[in-house]
Parts: C-alpha cells; structure tokens; sequence
C-alpha cells in the first residue's frame, strides 16, 4: 500500500479522496492551512471522518513556506502527491491576484521543489477549466490553445500547469494536469452556484417564476 500526499485534505475535492484512498487502505498524510477563503469549522467537519484515522496524518502547513513544507515532510516517505490546495474562485481572484499567485503558483513551484529534494514522481494537479477562458472552439479539448486566461485564477491555473511541464521535462517527473470543470456534491464549496441553489431550496427560500 502507498503512501500518498493530498494537499488541500481539508477542502471539498481533497477531503473526499482523502476518504476513498483510506478506504482503499493507504496512507495519506494531508496538509492545509484552512484558507479563509470559506469557513474554518467547515473545513474542519469535512475532515471529521478520518482526523483520528491512524492512516491519517494532518499538517497544518501553508504551502507557500518552503522551508517549513520541506521539514515538515523530511523522514515521510511519499509514493505520490495529490495537488488540490490552492485558492479557488475566478471572481474573488480579480480582488486579491497577489493572494492568489502565492496559494496556487508559489505554492505548487514549492511542490516541485519538494519532489526533486526528496525523489518523490508523481503528481496529480488540480488545474482548472478556467484556462479556457473566452474561446469559442468546442468541444474543449487538452490541445487546444489556453495562452489567453481572462482572470488571475484562470492565468494561476496555466501558469502551475507550465511549471508542471517544465518540471516534467527538466527532471522526468510523472505529472498529470487535470481540468475540472464545476465538481459538485456533498460537501460543495459554499461559494458554487449548486450549494448556493440547494440551500435556498432546502430553506424554501427558493423562487420559482414561471
Ligand atoms: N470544485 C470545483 O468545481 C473545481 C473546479 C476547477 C478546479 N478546482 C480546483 O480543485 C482544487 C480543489 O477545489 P475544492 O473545490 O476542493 O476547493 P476548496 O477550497 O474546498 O479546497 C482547497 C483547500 O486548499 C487549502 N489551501 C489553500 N491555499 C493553501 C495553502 N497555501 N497551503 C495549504 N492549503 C491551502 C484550503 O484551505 C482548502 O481547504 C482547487 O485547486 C481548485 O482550484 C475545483
């Protein structure tokens, strides 16, 4: 069994593969820095079912700190990473591109570099649907140009996904780009239109016009 990486265990996609991998019977050890971009406590409930897992281990670590992401991981072997923590949303990015640059492309770059220092190969990234930006070619496809992001989410997004390139290419590291589209579920971040639209409905708050 392995040993795998999640980042952003606590948010909604990562705190879910963090369940399916303990299932399956790995190890995970899981980082987040309980952004607050949404609630803590949210967070913290999305953790509830495997915090005291003994397969679990938690690091409350911002990516973004390099020294600190390296020892904090010096001794643990890691078989693979799953790279989910970042900061999410196109329009909140517009108000905050600083913010955003340092959670997804400082962050993902001390990833990288904590791969090569400790000769971990695989990486899965979460990169976005968002690099498609206003084109008109459809279906989208891997192919197809993405140099014109129309917000500083959707440039943070490529920009990871060509560091990742280049990381692959310089060091042989084993790297998927995956572009999610809207995910939802239980658990869906509070700020996506399918929460949003559920919770009305469930307070019968919900208008219906016809
Ligand atoms: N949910 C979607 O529909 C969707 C669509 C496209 C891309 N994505 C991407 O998938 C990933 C996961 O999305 P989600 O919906 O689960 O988001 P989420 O906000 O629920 O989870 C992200 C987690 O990352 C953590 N985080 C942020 N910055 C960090 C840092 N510097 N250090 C450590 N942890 C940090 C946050 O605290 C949060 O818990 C994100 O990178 C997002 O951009 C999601």
């Amino acid at each position: 069994m392995a040993t795998i990486l999640i980042t952003g265990c606590a948010g909604f996609i990562g705190s879910h593969l963090t369940e399916k991998f303990l299932k399956n019977g790995h190890q995970v050890v899981g980082i987040d820095n309980f952004d607050p971009f949404y609630d803590r406590s949210v967070k913290e409930q999305n953790m509830a079912s495997f915090i005291n897992n003994d397969d679990f281990r938690f690091l409350e670590v911002d990516l973004a700190d390099s020294e600190v992401l390296l020892n904090c991981l010096k001794g643990i072997q890691i078989d693979a990473i799953v790279h989910l923590a970042g900061k999410a949303g196109v329009r909140p990015s517009i108000e905050d591109p600083q913010g955003y640059i340092r959670a997804n492309i400082v962050a993902t770059q001390n990833i990288l570099v904590l791969m090569k220092e400790q000769g971990i190969r695989k990486l899965a990234f979460a990169s976005s649907s968002s690099v498609y930006g206003n084109t008109k070619e459809t279906p989208f496809n891997e192919i197809q140009d993405v140099s014109n992001p129309i917000s500083p989410y959707a440039f943070t997004k490529k920009a990871c996904e060509l560091l990742n390139y280049t990381y692959h290419s310089l060091h042989k590291l084993d790297i998927v780009n995956m572009r999610f589209f809207t995910v939802f579920g239980p658990r869906q971040r509070p700020d996506l239109a399918i929460h949003k639209f559920t919770k009305l409905i469930l307070n019968d708050r919900a208008i219906i016009l016809m």
